[in-house]
């Protein structure tokens, strides 16, 4: 991947603002979401901002309003909460080519009082948990 500024590979996965809020940065191509895992605290307002480098894929959180379209060109933004700890799998919600079936990216997310104490290779590299 060589893509720049907001979306440079060192800026992938979740940053935390000066609110407190969290904005978890991924983009899509066939077929992963990069960083394949992202972590997020439990009960935080969290920003997801997504492109794609290649074709129109979806980005689906089962059981939030987390549902959108990944266009290349274009920045996608969802906000939204999540009430529980635990392990989400998003899988791509847009037909993307022979992959799509496979494409997935995870959230894990922590207690509140667990995230600040993670280094920011913990907040992406959460893969093999
Ligand atoms: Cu990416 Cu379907």
């Amino acid at each position: 991947m060589h893509l720049s500024g907001e979306f440079v590979e060192s800026n992938l996965g979740t940053a935390q603002e000066r609110d407190g809020s969290l904005t978890a940065r991924l983009v899509a191509d066939q077929y992963a979401f990069v960083p394949g895992c992202v972590k997020l605290a439990v009960d935080t307002p969290v920003k997801f901002r997504l492109t794609s480098v290649d074709v129109v894929h979806g980005f689906l959180l089962p059981a939030t309003n987390v549902n959108t379209m990944v266009v290349p060109g274009y920045v996608a933004e969802v906000r939204t909460r999540f009430t529980r700890p635990g392990v989400y799998r998003m899988p791509c919600n847009e037909f993307c080519g022979n992959g799509h079936h496979g494409m997935w990216t995870h959230v894990v997310v922590v207690p509140q009082h667990q995230f600040p104490a993670l280094a920011a290779t913990e907040r992406t590299n959460c893969v093999q948990q």
